[in-house]
């Protein structure tokens, strides 16, 4: 799957490999962030990760999304992330009011 991400600095483009099962779009990160690219910023709320404190908010596609419930169909070939919101503190990550 490709996975481009609208970062601080301009779009960053990702080969992720394709999975058999469902994945969700924090799972997309959480891969891109351990094994291609320690530099990207994101939320992660390992205590939350259900759906619950609306901080993972992001753009999937043009669409807002939370990325830790958000699931990916195997198959799917693209995907476009930027930040849900105008004040970015980095990459993914928008300050909360
Ligand atoms: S981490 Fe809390 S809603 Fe996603």
């Amino acid at each position: 799957m490709r996975v481009a991400i609208k970062r601080s600095g301009g779009v960053a483009e990702y080969d992720v490999p394709d999975r058999e099962y469902t994945v969700t779009v924090m799972q997309v990160l959480d891969y891109i962030y351990e094994e291609l690219d320690h530099s990207l910023a994101y939320f992660r709320h390992s205590a939350c990760c259900q759906g619950v404190c609306a901080r993972c908010v992001v753009k999937a596609n043009g669409k807002s999304i939370l990325a830790c419930v958000e699931k990916l169909e195997p198959g799917t070939r693209a995907l476009n992330l930027e930040p849900a919101g105008n004040r970015v503190v980095r990459d993914l990550v928008i300050e909360k009011d």
